[in-house]
Formats: structure tokens, sequence, C-alpha cells
């Protein structure tokens, strides 16, 4: 008696150990990436930039599949790639060259802050707070929220209300860049001015100096 005790003692241990260790390693898959290695773009394919103009528009119905890397590397690309290594010009231009603008990427697993030079994304905050970027209900179920940051700080001139005006003009063209790569693969996508900044702000841990100007929604069409 006292041997099947023991015998079913042991083994009520093993199962709980194995339970844990399983626990555990469900726990460290779940967790997000602390970085995502972005892929070049590919160049071979897409619309003719006429034919991505002519079918630009707003849409609002995102479907809840996640973007693959591929897509995903190439609209941040789009964004606020650089096209040009030796100079590290970028796909948006920005007034005197300043590259104040710092883009965050808002994903079901957590937030990132694309990093153009190094091609990745760093996890800046964890968890799904899509729905934080946005003040509009569809917001939470898009595959991704683009956050544009500027930082007034790299803004030389002394004029705010001018280095305000040149920035929300530098945000404007790369936003449209997003548009016009949504309209050549087929995504929806809308730009957004409706969002709660100073919350946003306070979830990206942002400097006084930062501001953040747009957001922009992305995702397969539903
Ligand atoms: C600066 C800017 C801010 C916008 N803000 C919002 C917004 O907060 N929410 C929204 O649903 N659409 C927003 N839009 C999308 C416009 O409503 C949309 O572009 C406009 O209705 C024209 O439609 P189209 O883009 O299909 O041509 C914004 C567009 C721009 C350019």
């Amino acid at each position: 008696m006292k041997k099947i005790f023991v015998l079913a003692l042991s083994l009520f241990a093993a199962v709980s150990a194995f339970s844990a260790v399983e626990a555990k390693e469900k726990n460290v898959k779940n967790k997000p990436a602390k970085e995502i290695v972005l892929q070049k773009a590919d160049f071979s394919k897409g619309k003719t930039v006429l034919q991505a103009m002519l079918d630009r528009h707003s849409s609002r119905e995102f479907s809840d599949r996640q973007l693959d890397i591929r897509t995903l590397s190439e609209l941040l690309w789009a964004a606020g790639g650089i096209n040009r290594e030796d100079t590290g010009g970028m796909t948006a231009p920005t007034a005197m060259n300043y590259k104040e603008i710092t883009i965050y990427a808002f994903l079901k697993d957590g937030v990132y802050l694309y990093e153009p030079k190094e091609n990745k994304l760093v996890l800046a905050v964890e968890g799904d707070k899509r729905a934080a970027a946005g003040m509009q209900d569809f917001v939470a179920g898009a595959a991704v929220n683009l956050v544009y940051v500027s930082d007034m700080a790299k803004m030389k001139g002394d004029d705010d209300d001018r280095n305000m005006t040149m920035t929300a003009v530098d945000v404007g063209h790369v936003s449209e860049n997003v548009y016009l790569y949504c309209a050549s693969e087929d995504l929806a996508c809308v730009t957004r001015a409706f969002i709660d900044a100073g919350a946003i702000s306070k979830l990206l841990n942002l400097k006084e100096s930062q501001k953040v100007i747009l957001s922009q929604s992305a995702g397969y069409k539903k």
C-alpha cells in the first residue's frame, strides 16, 4: 500500500513538473519578439505609380489576418525606409533633410519602433495596443497602425509654427507613400488624425520634444 502511495506521489510530481515546464515554454512562446528583422523590398512587382494613384483611396474595413513579413517590411520601407545607402536618403523627403520622424508600428504582439538603417523593428511596448492608436472602432482590428512621431528638437529653425507646418508636410509625404504602396498591393489603408496624442505619448514614453502627429491603419482587405 505504502509502495503504491509513493509511486502515485512520484507520478503526480513528475506530471506537475512537466506541466510547469510546458507552461513556462508556452509563456516564452507567447512573448513578443524583441526584434523583428525585416526583409528587403521586392522591386520586381507592383503597379505603376500612375495605376497606384488611380487606385488610391481610404478604406476602413480590415481583415483580421496579420501581414506577412514581406508586406510589413515593404510597407515600412515605403513609409520611412532608406532608398540611397550612400547618403542615407529616404523614401519620403523631410524639410532641410531633418529626418525628424520616427515610426511606431502597433502590431498584434506589441508596439515596435522602426529602425530604417538596420531594417528592423525593435519592441517598445509589449501586448496588443492597436486600439490605443486611434479613436475609431476599426483601428483595433487593423493588422498594423503606424504612428508618426516628430522630434521637434531635430528641427533647427527657431520658428515653432513653421517647424510644425514643415513636419506636418513631411508626415504627409510619408502617409501618401503608404497610401500608394497599399494601393499597389491591394491593401486597405486610411490616414487618421483623430487620435489621442497625449495617451499615445504616454504609452510610448516619448520625450517632451517628440510630438505625435498622425496615424495610419493598414491591413488586408476584409
Ligand atoms: C490629414 C488627414 C487626416 C485624416 N483623419 C482621418 C481620421 O481621423 N479618421 C478617418 O476615418 N479618416 C481620416 N482621414 C481620411 C479622409 O477622411 C479621407 O482621405 C477623405 O475622406 C478622402 O477619401 P479618400 O482618401 O478615399 O480619397 C484623414 C485624411 C487625412 C489626409
